[in-house]
C-alpha cells in the first residue's frame, strides 16, 4: 500500500459500469495470431490513450517492426491526428460490420502520417457500431474476427474510446496486451474496470487467455511528490505489469495534432519522445 493511503479508497469507489452484462450466447474462444496486438484502454478519458498509441507506432517502427494502427474510437483522434491526407473511403466501421470481408479490410487499411505505420482509419459513425454490436450474439467478438486476415504486421496499435462499452470489449477480445494511461489518482481507480471486463471476457468464453494488463504512467511532472506517489502506487496494484517507463510531461505535446505530427518529428529533442522510445524498447525486448 502506498504511503499517502490515496489508494485505500479506490477499491471501494463504484467504478464498474454495469451497462452491459455477459452475452448470454456462448461465444467460440477468439483465437490469437503471433502478432502483438496493444489495445490502448482505460475508462477514464483524456489519460493519454490517444496519446500513447500514436507515439507507440511511431516508436515500434523506428525499431523496424512493421505496424498497424487501428482507430476504434469515434473521435477519431488518431485519424484527425495522423490519418491519411485524403478522407478514407473505407473505414473500421466498414471493417467491424463484415468482420469475414478479407478483401474489405485490406482496402480499408492506408498510410497513416507517419512513417512505417499503416492505419485503418476511425470514424464517427463508430457510434452506430456500438448499438449494432449490442443486437448481435457476439458482441465483443467482431474485431477479433477481422484481424484474422492479418498476419504481416509484428504489432497492432488500437485505439480505444474511453469508457468500456462493447468497442472497447472487442479490442479486450483480442489483445495481447492492454496499454491502460494513468495520468493521476482517478485514472488509477479505474484500473479495477479494465479487470473487470477482461475477467467478464473470460467468463463469458470469448477469450481463454487474458492479455497482460499494462500501466503506464503519464503525463509525468517530476517535480510533484504525487507523481512518485502513483507511480509506487502502480508497482503495487494486484494483477497488473507496470511498464517501468513513464511518460513525462511535455508542453508540445499539444502542439502536435495541430502540426499533424508526432512528437519524434515535431520536437524529436522532447522528452517525451525519448519516454515513448524507451517504452517501445522494454516492450519488444
Ligand atoms: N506526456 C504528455 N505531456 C503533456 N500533455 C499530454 C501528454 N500526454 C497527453 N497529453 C495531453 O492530454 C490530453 C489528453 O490526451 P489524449 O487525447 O491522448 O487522451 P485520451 O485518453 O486519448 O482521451 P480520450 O479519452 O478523449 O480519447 C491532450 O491534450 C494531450 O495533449
Ligand atoms: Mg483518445
Amino acid at each position: 500500500m502506498g504511503s499517502t493511503g490515496l489508494f485505500q479508497w479506490a477499491p471501494n469507489v463504484a467504478i464498474v459500469p454495469k451497462t452491459h452484462t455477459a452475452p448470454t450466447v456462448a461465444i467460440p474462444p477468439t483465437e490469437r495470431s503471433a502478432m502483438r496486438i496493444y489495445a490502448c484502454a482505460n475508462l477514464k478519458g483524456g489519460v493519454g490513450k490517444t496519446t500513447t498509441a500514436v507515439h507507440l507506432a511511431a516508436a515500434l517502427a523506428r525499431l523496424n517492426r512493421r505496424v498497424l494502427a487501428i482507430d476504434i474510437d469515434q473521435q477519431a483522434d488518431f485519424t484527425t491526428w495522423v490519418g491519411p491526407e485524403e478522407e478514407a473511403r473505407l473505414t473500421i466501421v466498414d471493417v467491424m460490420r463484415r468482420p469475414s470481408d478479407g478483401e474489405l479490410l485490406r482496402r480499408a487499411i492506408a498510410k497513416s502520417r507517419i512513417a512505417g505505420v499503416d492505419l485503418i482509419p476511425g470514424s464517427p459513425s463508430m457510434i452506430e457500431v456500438e448499438a449494432e454490436l449490442g443486437r448481435t450474439p457476439a458482441p465483443s467478438t467482431a474485431l477479433a474476427r477481422a484481424l484474422r486476415h492479418v498476419d504481416d504486421y509484428d504489432d497492432v496499435i488500437i485505439d480505444c474510446p474511453p469508457g468500456m462499452g462493447f468497442i472497447v470489449w472487442n479490442a479486450l477480445a483480442v489483445a495481447t496486451d492492454v496499454i491502460t494511461p494513468i495520468d493521476g489518482i482517478l485514472a488509477l481507480a479505474k484500473i479495477t474496470s479494465v479487470q473487470e471486463t477482461i475477467a467478464e471476457l473470460e467468463r463469458a468464453g470469448v477469450i481463454t487467455k487474458a492479455p497482460i494488463l499494462r500501466t503506464l504512467q503519464t503525463k509525468i511532472d517530476a517535480r510533484v511528490a504525487l507523481a512518485r506517489e502513483i507511480s509506487a502506487l502502480l508497482k503495487e496494484f494486484a494483477g497488473t505489469t507496470p511498464l517501468h517507463t513513464g511518460i513525462r510531461l511535455n508542453a508540445r505535446m499539444a502542439e502536435a495534432p495541430g502540426q499533424q505530427q508526432t512528437l519524434f518529428d515535431y520536437s524529436p529533442g522532447a522528452t517525451a519522445v525519448a519516454d515513448y522510445a524507451a517504452v517501445a524498447e522494454e516492450l519488444v525486448s
